[in-house]
């Protein structure tokens, strides 16, 4: 099976080994921009051109708006698309012809404001006389999910009545507008996308016996298209859909994938199975695409909140977390993150690594009327409680604290500080702040390298019953206390 994954305009090729020749789809992931746009033209135009350029199977949606020019979008080879996973959105747009002619089902797992699995409207510009003419679905039987609604396409002039009647889908919500009107071609009888003799709607869902649960590929009983067919079929068998319900396993439509775990009737246990497949999107496959995660039975591209990502066996996994998720954030220092301030404390909710420095600086304590940053409130410090280690090249440096606490407690769950190539070779500094007391850093188990500045501190008491030798993993350590004898 070759995979063809595209992140943006980087081509990701991915070869997964297939017995069968027949088994091979170029997915590519689709977007969810909505109505906005990105950029000039050219660039979005050549964006699509990238994304999409032989394509059969969008995972996600497809959207294609203000596009102001006639571009031509069967040299973007929109032509080929098979298969939308999500919906597809075709708004404000001034090109005449938009070729879907291959596109078969849409699955509207994703829907376009909550309802809609295909939506064409506004395309046409203010002035002048171009916009959409021909909207090309000819092939398009299926909508899994979601209603449609076409509403001000002024020169949309050849879809007749309303040829989404005998789409399957769950619910409609059209609204065509005065201007739709034109003859089809008389072959096609009264339903066509457009006035061609290959633009005849394909009525699978009237034609068929009662039987059929609306699927067939002719009239009698016997013609029924297998239960796992979506959009029709040419034959009885699994193997004949023009698309699948639910998943394609090498060609053929299943309910589920093959899973990982089957039962053995003989020993009545569950064992592996060896041929278990990951579901991706609405195939199977053996193996999920580099940058996508193995999240139980099927390939996600990031791990839902309460899992972690762990590498197994050369293969990314998703694994429950115990307690809070890993979080890694960026730490302060850099020049738009001097000190930790009322403008980024969010930033550090449920952290458990800071990778960086920490400085707590009065611009950041009392806030900086320079910079129109208010003082920082000192409930706020509690989102420290999470963060268990900081790693990368700093510190943790305290000059300046809020009066109201009279200790470090936030950070009673730092276990470690890395601090590897360190500010004068401290990796902990707590200077000058007064209302200090006691530290409170109780679950500090190791200080990596570098040494620990604590100094000017005049009410701080404790500090001498730490065992600080033992924290330390460095070799050239010191450590500095040299908080004024008087306040002892
Ligand atoms: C199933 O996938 C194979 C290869 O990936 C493709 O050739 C075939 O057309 C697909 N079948 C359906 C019904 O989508
Ligand atoms: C509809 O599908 C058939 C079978 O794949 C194909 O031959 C035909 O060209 C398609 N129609 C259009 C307008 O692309
Ligand atoms: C923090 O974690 C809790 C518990 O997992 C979660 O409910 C909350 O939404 C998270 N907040 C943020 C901002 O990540």
């Amino acid at each position: 099976l070759h995979v063809d994954t595209r992140w943006g305009s980087a081509t990701v090729l991915l070869w997964i080994m297939c017995l069968s020749p027949m088994c091979v789809s170029v997915v590519c992931l689709g977007t969810q921009n909505g109505l906005s746009s990105t950029g000039s033209q050219e660039k979005q135009y050549s964006l699509l051109k990238d994304r999409y350029d032989g394509c059969e199977i969008i995972m996600g949606n497809l959207e294609i708006t203000q596009i102001e020019s006639n571009w031509d979008f069967s040299f973007l080879g929109v032509k080929t698309i098979r298969e939308v996973t999500g919906y597809v959105l075709i708004a404000m747009n001034h090109f005449e012809e938009l070729p879907l002619g291959q596109l078969r089902v849409i699955r509207g797992n994703n829907l376009y404001e909550r309802q809609f699995a295909l939506s064409v409207f506004f395309n046409y510009p203010k002035y002048g006389s171009n916009g959409l003419r021909h909207l090309v679905l000819t092939n398009l039987t299926e909508i899994l999910e979601g209603g449609v609604q076409i509403i001000s396409n002024k020169y949309l002039n050849t879809i007749l009545d309303n040829p989404f009647f005998f789409l399957s889908f769950s619910y409609i919500s059209l609204s065509l507008s005065h201007s739709l009107s034109g003859p089809c071609h008389p072959s096609c009888g009264d339903h066509c996308w457009g006035p061609n003799e290959d633009q005849c709607q394909t009525l699978t869902k009237t034609v068929c016996a009662p039987q059929c649960n609306g699927r067939c590929f002719g009239t009698s009983p016997r013609d029924c298209c297998h239960i796992e067919c979506a959009a029709g079929c040419k034959g009885p068998l699994d193997v004949d859909c023009f698309a699948c319900r639910h998943f394609n396993d090498s060609g053929s439509c299943v309910p589920q994938c093959p899973q990982t775990l089957i039962y053995n009737k003989q020993t009545f246990q569950m064992e592996t199975n060896p041929n278990a497949k990951y579901q991706y999107g609405s195939i199977c496959v053996s193996q999920c695409p580099t940058h996508f995660v193995v999240d139980g039975s099927s390939c996600v591209s990031a791990c839902p909140r309460d899992k972690t990502e762990v590498e197994r066996g050369g293969q990314k996994q998703c694994e429950p977390c115990s307690g809070l998720c890993p979080k890694v954030c960026e730490g302060t220092g850099a020049e738009h993150r001097q000190t930790v301030d009322s403008s980024n404390i969010d930033s550090f909710i449920n952290c458990t690594t800071i990778q960086g420095s920490l400085h707590f600086l009065v611009t950041g304590i009392l806030g900086d009327d320079f910079k129109n940053i208010p003082p920082l409130d000192a409930k706020k410090l509690e989102v420290f409680r999470t963060v268990r280690e900081i790693t990368g090249l700093y510190i943790l440096n305290i000059q300046s604290w809020p009066k109201e606490l009279s200790d470090l407690s936030v950070f009673s769950g730092l276990t470690t500080i890395q601090g590897r190539s360190l500010f004068k070779r401290f990796s902990l500094i707590v200077m000058r702040i007064p209302t200090l007391t006691s530290l409170g850093l109780r679950s500090l188990r190791e200080i990596s390298d570098g040494s620990v500045y604590i100094s000017q501190n005049p009410n701080l008491c404790y500090h001498h019953t730490v065992r600080w030798a033992q924290l330390f993993r460095g070799t050239r350590a010191r450590l500095c206390i040299n908080t004024p004898a008087g306040a002892l």
